[in-house]
């Protein structure tokens, strides 16, 4: 039996040295939705199990959506590098400021001229779940309430 094995690396997702050119044949990924979230609260954590300390870890956090495209131009830059032909990204982003803006729709254009075939964008629209009241959430209108899933092959 083949054994499994991994790599943990910290660090932006738009320079990944770590990982060689052509090695990566499946990226699933998501990325901070503009500036809606505090990531070093939220993951402070998670950072400790793994010895890193939350406040030093580099947020990309973007309030002009035009900033957040050209963050989200220079992954799939460095995806185009580490995906080999045929590979897929799944890129999973949604709708923020009252749904007034759909970021597949920034990512699908952020991409544009790179090497990438977008396949489709697929949409998870939930029911409604009791959890979100924990942030004081308790209908679907407030919050991101869909998963916009973009799914590219490297061309
Ligand atoms: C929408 S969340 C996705 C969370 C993911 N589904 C998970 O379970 O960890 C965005 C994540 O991107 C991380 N992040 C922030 N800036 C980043 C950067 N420059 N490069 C890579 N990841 C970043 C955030 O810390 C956060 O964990």
């Amino acid at each position: 039996m083949r054994q499994a094995t991994h790599s943990l690396f910290a660090g932006g997702a738009d320079s990944t040295p770590d990982i060689p050119s052509e090695s990566v044949n499946l990226v699933v990924t998501s990325p901070p939705f503009l500036d809606v979230v505090q990531y070093a609260a939220d993951n402070w954590l998670r950072c400790w199990f793994v010895g890193l300390e939350a406040k030093k870890v580099p947020i990309a956090m973007y309030r002009d959506p035009s900033n957040w495209m050209a963050f989200i131009c220079r992954v799939f830059s460095e995806l185009a590098r580490v995906v080999r032909r045929g590979g897929h990204v799944a890129f999973e982003v949604g709708e923020v400021r009252n749904g007034t803006i759909e970021l597949e729709r920034l990512v699908l254009e952020a991409a544009r001229g790179l090497p990438f075939e977008a396949l489709g964008v697929l949409v998870n629209v939930q029911e409604f779940t009791k959890t979100a009241n924990c942030w004081g959430v308790n209908n679907n209108s407030k919050g991101t309430n869909t998963n916009r899933v973009v799914i590219m092959r490297r061309i």
